[in-house]
């Protein structure tokens, strides 16, 4: 309605409505290197092809006649309270994006109180984000140091300064082989982008022989070496435990085994996520992984997912399938590019009106609501 009034006066948004269109308008906007960096993808791209398939076979059955006028879209997840099922993946890097980053997206995350999930490989610190975010939800994701200090101290940083929730990504303990990267020989990490949360970090610096600010090079390596390796186990898991009051999920888990394993480490949650198709080549879909993995743990521990979602219709389906909320990562970080704090925003708002609009004309009224009986399988 906003946007149809202020169009009255000749005004349109300030960048397309349509998810399917940001990327293109994205890539108008952006050096090829840091582009290519948040669109591409591992291998031939198959898995990020997949996670848009996936989404495409499940159809929406919408009812009428459904009192569905008045909506609530609001939930509860990991303990915080949220306006609607939708919170910020966390994306490092994001100063190769915009230069106010991950600031920027915790501001518009904040002003539409949805959670912004911070990534160890921000580019902002962990005390940055936090003032720019102000009382807004905030989630802190850990990229696992093998250093039990360092680890240690990161997490006691982020419980300071008031992220409640730990999602601990487990499908990126070394980089894939992601072509549009390698062809550009474009790594933001060996620039010196994406370390602000260890460089910042006492413990961590302790570690090196010169400041990084002296000997940047070595310091990155250090980090790298650090959150690199298969050194992390199942058995490791009662160290984040200790050190972490809050909910713990984990991320990147896309087998119903794995969702047992987590909870029998006593974790409160899992998220679906291949992570947007950047890790393993030919993977399965995220949203073809999600109905196991609900049906294996979800009467037990919360289940998230993230990876393809870009429509209103698209988070419908995901909470019709058991994810009690769904994470958005490349279509934010358009809408940084596009316009800083507002494009994040922009983009936030609109999926979220979309979001509303097809429950209201699916007939559904609320996401606990939201079961498998709302889909059907597409023939085509
Ligand atoms: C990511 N993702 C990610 N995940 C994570 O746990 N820590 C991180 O630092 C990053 N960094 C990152 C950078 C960029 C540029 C992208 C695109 C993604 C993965 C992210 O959290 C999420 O899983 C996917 O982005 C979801 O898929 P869609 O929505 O992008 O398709």
């Amino acid at each position: 309605n906003e946007i149809y009034l202020q169009g009255l006066g000749g005004a349109v948004p300030p960048f397309t409505t349509d998810p399917t269109k940001l990327e293109d308008s994205a890539r108008e906007l952006m050096d090829p290197g840091p582009f290519g960096y948040v669109a591409g993808a591992a291998g031939s791209g198959a898995t990020a092809r997949a996670n848009r398939a996936a989404f495409d076979r499940w159809r929406i059955v919408p009812r009428m006649l459904a009192e569905a006028t008045d909506r609530d879209l609001s939930t509860t997840v990991l303990g915080t309270p949220m306006p609607a099922p939708v919170a910020l993946a966390p994306v490092g890097v994001q100063s190769i994006v915009h230069p106010d980053a991950e600031r920027a997206t915790a501001r518009a995350a904040a002003a539409l109180g949805l959670p912004f999930v911070l990534s160890t490989a921000a580019s902002s610190t962990i005390e940055e984000v936090a003032a720019a975010g102000g009382d807004g939800p905030r989630w802190f994701q850990l990229y696992w140091p093998t250093d039990p200090d360092v680890c240690a101290s990161i997490l006691d940083r982020a419980k300071q300064a008031g992220y409640t929730a730990l999602v601990v990504t487990l499908d990126t303990w070394t980089l894939a082989w992601r072509p549009v990267d390698l062809d550009q020989g474009y790594l933001p990490f060996l620039r010196g982008e994406g370390v602000a949360i260890p460089f910042s970090d006492p413990v961590f610096r302790a570690t090196l022989d010169a400041p990084p600010e002296d000997d940047p090079g070595t310091a990155i390596l250090r980090w790298l070496f650090m959150v690199t390796g298969t050194d992390r186990n199942w058995d490791a898991l009662p160290f984040l435990r200790e050190h972490w009051d809050g909910p713990i999920v984990l991320k990147g888990i896309q087998h119903p085994d794995d969702a047992r394993r987590a909870v029998d480490a006593g974790m409160d949650g899992v998220v679906v996520s291949n992570h947007g198709g950047r890790q393993v080549d030919g993977g399965v879909a995220a949203l073809d992984a999600l109905p196991e993995v609900v049906a294996a743990v979800g009467d037990r521990i919360e289940v998230l997912f993230d990876s393809g979602v870009r429509t209103g219709a698209d988070v419908l389906k995901a909470l019709a399938l058991g994810a009690r909320a769904v994470l958005l990562g490349r279509p934010y970080v358009y809408g940084l590019a596009h316009g800083g704090e507002d494009g994040v925003r922009h983009v936030l708002r609109a999926v979220l009106a979309d979001l509303d609009l097809t429950m209201g004309l699916s007939g559904q009224r609320s996401v606990a609501g939201l079961t498998p009986a709302v889909l059907t399988r597409s023939a085509g």
